[in-house]
């Protein structure tokens, strides 16, 4: 099997990871867009090397005033969403989460780049998750973006 099939099989067959993933999910999806903007700008404050390859979105500090930022963070949450929609089937989140790369292969986003995403969603997890945030929730997102840097 290959690496994004192994480790997409490895996230399908923990449903302790699965759990977590889903409770979380459904504290960040509650306001959908708000969190998307929080990631992005999580995203630009820890990796600000990441900036250059947002260019087409012009000037990030504007945050939700800015439109295309603004189109960007709610199209990254239902990429999120199709993720957790797929938790049960090895196939199916294996030919999302290869979709998904394309747009980013096409971006020429590397693996190790992709994976810089994972502070951020630590930040947003602690500020959304309050008294219910713990490490073994950003191992499960932690997990489910391995799949992703395995495609890249
Ligand atoms: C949880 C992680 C991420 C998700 C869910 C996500 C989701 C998405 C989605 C849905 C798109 C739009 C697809 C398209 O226009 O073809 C996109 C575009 C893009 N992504 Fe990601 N992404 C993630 C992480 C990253 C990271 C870490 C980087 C760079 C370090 C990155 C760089 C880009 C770039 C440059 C674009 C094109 C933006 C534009 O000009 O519209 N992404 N991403």
């Amino acid at each position: 099997m290959s690496q994004v099939g192994q480790l997409a099989a490895q996230v399908v067959n923990n449903s302790d990871q699965k759990d977590l993933l889903r409770l979380s999910w459904g504290v960040l999806s509650v306001d959908l867009e708000d969190t998307g903007l929080m990631l992005m700008a999580n995203l630009f404050k820890m990796s600000p090397g990441s900036l250059g390859k947002f260019a087409r979105l012009g000037d990030v500090s504007a945050g939700k005033a800015n439109s295309k930022l603004r189109g960007h963070a709610i199209t990254l949450m239902y990429a999120l969403q199709n993720f957790i929609d797929s938790l049960d089937d090895v196939d199916r989140l294996k030919c999302v989460v290869e979709k998904f790369a394309v747009n980013h292969i096409n971006r020429q986003i590397s693996a190790d780049e992709f994976g810089e995403i994972v502070g951020p969603i630590r930040a947003v997890l602690k500020a959304r998750m309050g008294s219910y945030f713990d490490e073994d929730t950003v191992a499960a997102w932690a997990a489910l973006v391995a799949v992703v840097q395995a495609a890249l």
